[in-house]
């Protein structure tokens, strides 16, 4: 059986999001454009996720939580504000990469500070049916969070105006809300 455990659940979204970054930078065009959007989407998941489900917990439960949280707070809401200019640009602009590879710095060393400083101290302050538990309502996010359409995808979705990043967050918040009951 799949595992629930929202540790295990996030670094496995982390390395999705690291693989997500290469795949941006590494194609130009269409195809990052494709690319990017699967980050926004993945990333806007993964970060509402952490802030409902797992923050609270770990500024509740884990020593000196309320500051672990607060700075990792402050990163996720840097880089949503870098997503959303991003989401404005030309992708195949010099501007992009430039402000697109100090996002993917900020992004890992976010993710590296969350599982050294957070992560790896939920083990020790949660038993396993409470880090399964936080788990599912991860995965209940996931699969209740909205999908952004395609940009230039087919002719169906195509006069579907794609919403801000920050209109898509909050859509995602408020699915995730439903489904945890907050
Ligand atoms: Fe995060
Ligand atoms: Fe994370």
């Amino acid at each position: 059986m799949a595992s629930h455990d929202v540790v295990e659940l996030l670094t496995q979204q982390h390395v999705r999001i690291r693989s997500l970054f290469e795949e941006v930078a590494n194609t130009k065009g269409e195809e990052r454009a494709q690319h990017f959007h699967d980050l926004v989407r993945l990333l806007a998941v993964h970060e509402t996720a952490e802030e409902e489900v797992v923050h609270p917990f770990a500024r509740k439960n884990i020593d000196g939580g309320e500051l672990v949280v607060k700075d990792r707070i402050e990163e996720e809401e840097k880089a949503k504000r870098v997503l959303s200019q991003l989401d404005d640009m030309d992708p195949d602009s010099p501007q992009f990469l430039d402000r697109f590879t100090s996002l993917r710095e900020d992004v890992l060393a976010h993710a590296d500070n969350e599982e050294r400083y957070e992560f790896a101290h939920l083990r020790e302050v949660a038993d396993k049916g409470k880090l399964e538990n936080l788990g599912r309502a991860v995965k209940a996010a996931e699969a209740v969070a909205p999908t952004r359409p395609h940009p230039g995808a087919d002719t169906a979705v195509k006069n579907v105006a794609v919403a801000p990043v920050a209109t898509f967050v909050d859509r995602t918040r408020d699915a995730i809300r439903k489904v945890t009951g907050t």
